[in-house]
């Protein structure tokens, strides 16, 4: 039960490396719950260091670790003083697997550590920390090292986190801990776990950590009813996302209905009931469309404690977002819209992703009809058990011959996208593949109509303190901020 005070407003966790740590800095010096993306967060720690870690906030961080021969190695390892020689490829890691390589477990505690230190460096304002429950193997580590920068709030939408409140009482006193992996034709009975155990890294005595509240992200009443009572430890609050949110949404209930354009078609059955999850007796925040005049208060008109917002947090000077994919989208708004496709098949997962129409981006058939299918980062591929019992691991992104021969069906690879690579590019850290450099992917929520307000009609930039200011206007908050 909540028996702390949060802000209204939480600055949602936007992967991959939109929400990183300057954008959530700026919204938690600002007194609201700044959220640092940990989706991927091992990839990005080492494209900045090959990038030449402008100004060595990655190296200042990484002193700071508990881990300093760990951080040594990587350092040696990965940092180049001028960055790459243009052209050239970023040091591709062996994929997660169940049992992963080293160096990926050390660059995800540490960029869970580094991410939130930054984020939290010389101020007193809470950090939170999103993960996508979906991409598992990487989780643990990555809420370790985020721990050990005292990271306040793990919130994680796209599946369900059940063992995650009692992974972090355990990860609290450095005690091994697993979550249940999901595995494509495993018998339920006889579940798959994916296992950490933080003291075979310890490199230094540790005391107990402070343990994060954690929020998972729901977008159903049972969903919030399965973690309150059902979880493997406390939760604290939640998030409900609705399917106007950008990212990854929860796919409609009940039969597939598709509009003219064929986006799913979301009904009443996919509507909280607010009232119902008001007596669960938790905190919650409204995400989804909320990111506008008045969103705050219809929020609270719920019995909500607030509203999380990503789009008008991407499109702000502090986000990770590249300059250009933001002043395209800026100046197309200015100009007049960007259409938002809610995609059913981008994604690998399955799970209908949206999609801005922006050009130069994988959004142009042209541009994905172009591109060579590769998979060389991996965090979207499934497990799944092979003919001889052994698990696999597979991406319906991959080239179709190679998910194909892991039993994957052909029509399951139609339309899909490398969400890894296009998501790495739309934040600067594309990959150099020998068919040139990957494209970026631009995933925004449909409330983008909002971004065209604050920019104005000559589409200038703002900042992550101007979108607080423009979600407090109007209320108290406000009045009290002015
Ligand atoms: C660019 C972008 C990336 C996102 N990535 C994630 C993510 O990795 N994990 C997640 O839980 N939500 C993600 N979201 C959803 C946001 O955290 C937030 O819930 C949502 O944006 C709120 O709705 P709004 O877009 O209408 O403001 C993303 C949203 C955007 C715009």
């Amino acid at each position: 039960m909540a028996t702390q005070e949060w802000p209204p407003i939480i600055q949602g966790g936007m992967g991959v490396g939109v929400s990183n740590w300057r954008l959530a800095r700026s919204v938690s010096q600002a007194g609201q719950l700044g959220v640092v993306s940990g989706t991927g967060i091992d990839t990005v720690l080492l494209r900045r260091l090959q990038d030449g870690d402008l100004g060595g906030h990655m190296r200042r961080a990484l002193s700071a670790s508990p881990w300093p021969k760990m951080a040594q190695a990587v350092v040696s390892r990965f940092y180049l003083f001028k960055g790459r020689v243009p052209g050239t490829a970023y040091a591709r890691l062996p994929l997660w697997t169940l049992d992963p390589h080293k160096l990926r477990t050390m660059l995800a505690m540490l960029g869970g550590f580094v991410e939130v230190w930054l984020a939290k460096e010389r101020h007193s304002g809470k950090v939170g920390l999103n993960l996508l429950t979906k991409v598992a193997l990487p989780n643990l580590p990555i809420i370790y090292g985020a721990m050990h920068a005292g990271v306040d709030v793990v919130l994680m939408g796209a599946g369900i986190p059940r063992e995650i409140p009692g992974a972090l009482d355990d990860l609290a006193r450095h005690q091994a801990t697993q979550v249940r992996g999901e595995v494509v034709g495993q018998d339920a009975h006889d579940p798959t776990w994916i296992r950490f155990d933080p003291a075979s890294w310890l490199e230094e005595p540790a005391t107990v950590l402070p343990r994060p509240a954690f929020f998972p992200i729901i977008a159903a009443n049972s969903l919030a009813l399965l973690m309150a009572k059902k979880a493997s430890g406390d939760i604290q609050g939640f998030v409900v996302e609705g399917p106007s949110a950008g990212g990854h949404n929860a796919p409609p209930r009940g039969a597939k209905h598709f509009d003219t354009f064929g986006q799913p078609v979301y009904s009443e059955r996919d509507q909280v009931d607010y009232g119902a999850l008001k007596q669960l007796g938790y905190p919650f925040w409204l995400a989804g469309g909320l990111g506008r005049d008045n969103g705050l208060r219809d929020a609270w008109r719920h019995g909500a404690t607030g509203i999380q917002v990503g789009t008008l947090f991407a499109y702000c000077r502090e986000s990770g977002l590249t300059d250009t994919v933001k002043t395209r989208v800026i100046q197309s708004l200015a100009r007049g819209t960007v259409d938002v496709f809610t995609d059913p098949l981008a994604s690998p997962t399955g799970f209908p992703f949206k999609v801005a129409q922006v050009p130069g981006t994988l959004s142009d058939s042209r541009i994905y009809a172009d591109r060579s299918r590769v998979c060389d980062v991996g965090y979207l591929r499934e497990m799944y058990v092979d003919p001889r019992g052994m698990i696999g691991y597979r991406c319906a992104s991959e080239p179709v011959a190679d998910y194909v021969r892991k039993g994957g069906a052909v029509s399951d690879t139609m339309n899909r996208k490398c969400l890894c690579n296009g998501l790495m590019a739309a934040v600067g850290y594309g990959q150099v593949q020998p068919s040139g450099p990957e494209k970026p992917i631009v995933t925004t929520g449909d409330g983008l109509s909002a971004v065209g307000d604050l920019a104005g009609p000559s589409g200038t930039s703002y900042s992550a303190h101007d979108v607080i200011r423009y979600l407090l206007d109007g209320t108290a908050f406000g009045a009290e901020g002015r």
